[in-house]
């Protein structure tokens, strides 16, 4: 038996992507390490969204380069950085032994039979057109035990934000048929699984066959799926029909990642996002009335090119306005041949220093926001599914609420459990409780040490 490590850099459907590399290896003998050290075989997944994702896939190659010169492993680069920037990488990298795109990962054991055979360097990074496309179904028993997975149910995106280098690296929306996700999510509960998280670059516009409130709806319905979730959604998608999948149907959980990205109109043009602010208000007022307790998160961008300060204080504003459960905010980098990053020098580039700056400043205004937030549930008993033991401290259970809150408790409930825990701290980015009793237990339990491990993020 071979060893395969594969280090994930980046999002959701690169963690997914690389699952169905794990699958597509083990037809070949290879089973996953957790360490690149004993490994025959290292694959870095890679993500190109911001320049850093870029920085830190380059300096794991370094290290991973002693990795081959002792043990002569092969060495693989797959995902966005790969589709992108092939040529760059077999120049810059000479021991990197094969690059694929994100489309060629069912070519995974021709492309290592083809190096392993000839000794060549192989390149496979051609885009597999919309009527063509196969997604890789999962293997259920990746998942066996856990309590939560993701499904993927599109690929790619055509929308044209002007920042975003995903349409470059991922190529255009093809919707998975939502028989084959439905069939998905009846073979996860199979291993244990109770709560799916939908997928894809864009998933409102999803056109698999129904629209994507009734995928959502449809799927809630999955005998064994106690929970629905889904990510990532752009506002100018946010259809009626999903707000009302919100009113009906409790089985989808009350979180809602809703990307506003800048809380300045002209920076929002520019970022080509076609909606305004007022009209992204609307959206989110329209959602908090069909479901009052729904907990929204959101991305932003802070120093995109032209944004002035009182852009920036619009953003600042939004964010105290909206006020979110939770944001990532990011500095602007410029990605290759995406429209900002040509029109940089028009709209003028703002320096690092004020970026910094500013993120600063919107990071410590959430903060304060979730600090207050989290702090109203001191006294409250939530629900939480289980998902193992506390990540800080591994004799307490962790799970997360509804509204996608982590929380870590003092109990016994396994995996899988559905657990009332009462809240006596809050922080930031969690809450912390004891377990007051169990609801409902999955139906299958699988030791937890045998529970499949989270894949290695960076
Ligand atoms: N610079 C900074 N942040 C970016 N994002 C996407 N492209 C860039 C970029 N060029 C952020 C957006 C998106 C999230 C996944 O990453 O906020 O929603
Ligand atoms: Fe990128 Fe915009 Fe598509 Fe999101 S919606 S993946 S930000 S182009």
């Amino acid at each position: 038996m071979k060893r395969v490590f594969i280090h994930t850099f980046g999002c959701q459907m690169n963690v997914n992507d690389t699952m169905r590399m794990s699958e597509a290896l083990s037809s070949m003998a290879y089973s996953p390490t957790p360490t690149a050290d004993n490994a025959d075989l290292i694959i870095l997944n890679t993500c190109s969204i911001r320049e850093k994702a870029e920085d830190k896939m380059l300096s794991a190659l370094g290290r991973y380069r002693q990795v081959k010169l002792q043990r002569g492993a092969l060495i693989g680069v797959g995902g966005c950085v790969a589709q992108q920037e092939k040529n760059r990488i077999l120049e810059r990298v000479p021991y990197v032994d094969f690059v694929f795109g994100p489309d060629a990962i069912q070519k995974l054991p021709e492309i290592i039979q083809r190096v392993e055979a000839d000794r060549v360097r192989v390149v496979e990074t051609a885009w597999v057109d919309s009527e063509s496309y196969v997604f890789p179904t999962a293997n259920p028993n990746t998942s066996r035990g856990k309590a939560t997975e993701f499904i993927t149910v599109m690929k790619g995106c055509d929308n044209v934000c002007s920042f975003c280098v995903v349409p470059h690296t991922r190529g255009r929306e093809v919707s998975r048929p939502f028989t084959e996700v439905l069939k998905e999510a009846a073979s996860l509960t199979t291993v244990g699984v109770r709560e799916v998280t939908l997928v894809g670059q864009n998933v409102n516009s999803y056109l698999g066959g129904i629209s994507f409130a009734q995928l959502l709806l449809r799927t809630a319905q999955v005998p064994g799926i106690e929970r629905v979730r889904f990510t990532t959604s752009h506002p100018h998608d946010l259809s009626d029909e999903l707000i009302e999948a919100f009113r009906i149907e409790p089985k989808i959980m009350s979180h809602f990642h809703l990307p506003v990205q800048a809380g300045s109109n002209d920076v929002l043009k520019r970022m080509r996002r076609d909606y305004t602010v007022v009209e992204y208000l609307e959206r989110l007022a329209k959602l908090r009335v069909a479901r009052p307790d729904i907990a929204v998160t959101t991305d932003i961008i802070v120093g995109f090119p032209g944004e002035s300060d009182e852009d920036f204080e619009k953003t600042f504003q939004l964010t105290e306005q909206v006020r979110y459960a939770g944001q990532f905010s990011f500095v602007y980098s410029p990605r290759p041949k995406t429209g900002a990053a040509m029109r940089e020098a028009e709209w003028g580039s703002v320096p690092h220093d004020v970026k910094i700056a500013r993120l600063e400043r919107l990071n410590a205004l959430q903060k304060r926001i979730s600090i207050e937030l989290n702090a109203a549930f001191v006294g409250q008993t939530v629900e939480v599914l289980v998902e193992g033991s506390s990540k800080t401290d591994a004799s307490r259970r962790f799970g997360r609420t509804g509204q996608n809150t982590t929380v870590n408790f003092d109990g016994d409930a396994p995996i899988g459990a559905l657990a009332k825990v009462q809240i006596g701290h809050a922080s930031a980015s969690a809450l912390g409780g004891k377990q007051v009793s169990v609801e409902s237990m999955p139906a299958i339990m699988v030791p937890e040490a045998e529970v499949a491990p989270e894949v290695c993020v960076a």
